[in-house]
């Protein structure tokens, strides 16, 4: 029987949960009850979702009464332990945290590259990409598709909120301390006048932080294998080979990635503009002599994947090099998740 599915948004208060809020509220409305879920901290708290005040309940089983998919926009941990419990208790989960990502009975899907995997989910869990690997795979998903994607080199230029709200906080502290001051002048000095990093191993105001996640073997970051593995999974091409270097740069919003793209097959500068032009999810936005390339600042608030300074590599004809830019909280984080939790609304909508 058709019927509207009741959904739960767990995480409601924090940095993704906020704009899926928005997101949810501007979207088609698919849904029965919304009913927004965090910690004991927020309980009682009053959120707006499509157009009404909803209040905040604490994280319990009895929370997933009734709810027939449950958004996951918490940290690792607690995704880990709730997630098979709003299964349990009848759920379809669509988890946003790294928790599930790379288990082999847990699709990770992204609509526009691989909608059909998310039927296949034999633990009732779809996991939602990291934001660094959603910035880029829907442009390069639709590449893939025409030239077989062989090898990939990545640079991210990574935003704060990357790191949630308290790295939104931090960079605003940060800049209110620096804000008229000549520091960033001498070595370190930055140091002084910042003190607490918050959630940086560094200070990110007037700098470039080569850094996100926990160190990995081989002096690699998590964030930087997240971006191979996922990659490979999302794409079902095991041996891609990809490098990654992350970068965190003082940006609230929006995680920008320098690409270099190998292809199985011979690529134009003008062929892959005509691909991404019509790209479902993609923007092409590759004018340079007018000035046209995407910065954070275009891109933030909206939702496709944004492609500039498209060109094929000097030395190999199979190769491109571009510059993407995604808002890691909209596509990179919510958009997504809202857009596979409506693929699973579609089942029950009939
Ligand atoms: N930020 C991004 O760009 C991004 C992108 C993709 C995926 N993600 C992932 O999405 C998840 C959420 O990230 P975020 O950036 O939104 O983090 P955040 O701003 O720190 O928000 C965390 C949310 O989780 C809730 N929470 C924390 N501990 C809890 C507990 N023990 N029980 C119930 N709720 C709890 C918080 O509720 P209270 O407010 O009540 O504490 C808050 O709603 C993380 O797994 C993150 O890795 C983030």
């Amino acid at each position: 029987m058709s019927r509207r599915p009741n959904l739960a948004v767990v995480g409601a208060t924090g940095a993704v949960g906020t704009v899926m809020l928005g997101i949810l509220s501007a979207r088609q409305d698919v849904w029965g009850e919304i009913r927004l879920i965090a910690s004991a901290r927020s309980a009682g708290r009053k959120l707006s979702v499509r157009g009404q005040e909803v209040e905040v309940v604490a994280l319990s089983e009895e929370a997933f009464e009734g709810i027939d998919i449950a958004m996951f926009d918490v940290p690792d941990e607690v995704s880990a332990q709730w997630a098979p419990i709003a299964v349990a208790r009848g759920a379809v989960v669509v988890d946003n945290s790294g928790a599930f990502r790379m288990d082999d009975d847990v699709p990770l899907v992204v609509p526009e590259v691989n909608a059909a995997a998310a039927r296949l989910r034999p633990r009732g869990i779809i996991a939602n990409p990291n934001c660094t690997t959603l910035s880029m795979i829907v442009a390069l998903g639709a590449l893939h598709s025409e030239l077989s994607l062989k090898e990939l080199v990545v640079a991210s230029y990574q935003a704060a909120s990357g790191a949630g709200q308290p790295g939104i906080d931090a960079l605003r502290e940060q800049t209110a301390k620096v804000a008229g001051t000549a520091v960033g002048e001498q070595t370190g000095d930055l140091r002084a006048v910042i003190g607490d990093n918050g959630p940086f191993p560094a200070p990110l105001v007037l700098n470039a932080v080569p850094w996100a996640g926990s160190l990995q073997e081989g002096g690699w970051s998590s964030e930087e294998l997240k971006v191979r593995n996922e990659s490979r999974k999302i794409l079902g091409l095991p041996n891609l080979r990809v490098s990654a270097t992350c970068v965190r740069i003082p940006v609230v919003t929006t995680h920008s990635l320098a690409v270099h793209a190998v292809f199985e097959r011979e690529v134009s500068q003008l062929r892959a503009q005509e691909i991404l032009a019509r790209a479902p999810g993609v923007v092409l936005y590759d004018n340079p002599e007018a000035g046209e390339f995407p910065t954070p600042n275009d891109v933030v608030g909206t939702d496709p994947t944004w492609v500039g300074r498209v060109r094929r590599s000097i030395d190999d004809p199979n190769a491109l090099d571009l510059f993407l830019c995604g808002d890691n909280l909209r596509k990179g984080a919510a958009l997504n998740t809202a857009q596979i939790a409506e693929l699973v609304a579609a089942e029950f909508l009939g």
